[in-house]
């Protein structure tokens, strides 16, 4: 199939998916809504992948796909030799009844995508281990802080040097104290402002406080060096 066909079948499925919501969803009300990256916050994750020209993402987090699905647009809608979409996600089966995994088949994108159905704390040791490089991440999965912790350690090591991490959910306190830690001291710097025209929430769900956009996406440094830890600044 040539690309713009692709990217048309998965563009149609996104849509079909934003509009009618997944084949079935949990028995919580407006569990789809409420779950998943709304259909603005995907373009412009979508657009974002496209500019950088990412070859290889990994995302963490694949639940009701609709940020997959902008994703594997993303890497079908450029000529690349060899594009990959590495997916992490312990539930898919359990939780989510393979409904992300599905629709990423219906859209013809199984074969560039590979889902780890396992924690992104046992999955990425094993992805580093296997050599993976990656232009570029989303992360989308648990939202504890020491989980968000790690998968930012482990991405350090696997998105290449210049890369992005593009994190959902930075509005929530434990995203955004763990994205801090690596912005004041790891030298990741937060680009101005690709997700300004998405979905913008309240801070710690202050409704008195100041709003942010729920995605936000950072630059890694040239380089990946170790900070002295004498050099550590408080967070
Ligand atoms: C908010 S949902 C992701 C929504 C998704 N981006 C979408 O657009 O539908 C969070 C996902 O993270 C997954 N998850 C939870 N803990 C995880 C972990 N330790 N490692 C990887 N994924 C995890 C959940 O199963 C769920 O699919």
């Amino acid at each position: 199939m040539k690309t713009d066909d692709r990217a048309i079948r998965v563009r149609e499925v996104r849509r079909q998916l934003a509009r009618s919501g997944p084949a079935r969803t949990r028995d919580f009300d407006d569990d789809f809504a409420y779950i998943t990256l709304p259909e603005r916050d995907c373009d412009l994750l979508r657009d974002l992948i496209i500019a950088e020209q990412a070859e290889t993402v990994v995302e963490v987090g694949l639940a009701y796909g609709s940020s997959a699905l902008a994703v594997g647009e993303a890497l079908v809608s450029r000529d690349h030799a060899y594009p990959r979409h590495i997916l992490i996600d312990p539930f898919q089966e359990d939780m989510w009844a393979n409904v992300g995994w599905n629709l990423l088949c219906s859209a013809g994108l199984d074969p560039i995508a590979t889902l780890l159905r396992g924690r992104s704390s046992d999955a990425f040791p094993r992805l580093i281990a296997d050599g993976l490089i990656a232009d570029a991440a989303f992360v989308d999965g648990s939202h504890l802080f020491h989980d968000v912790f790690l998968d930012f350690y482990y991405l350090r090591k696997i998105v290449k040097p210049g890369g992005l991490v593009i994190i959902d959910d930075a509005d929530k306190s434990s995203v955004r104290t763990a994205a801090h830690y690596f912005e004041v001291n790891l030298g990741w710097t937060a680009l101005s402002d690709p997700f300004a025209a998405g979905t913008w929430r309240p801070v710690a769900d202050d409704p008195s406080g100041a709003s942010v956009p729920r995605c936000r996406a950072f630059r890694l440094p040239d380089v990946l060096s170790e900070p002295r830890s004498s050099d550590f600044l408080p967070f």
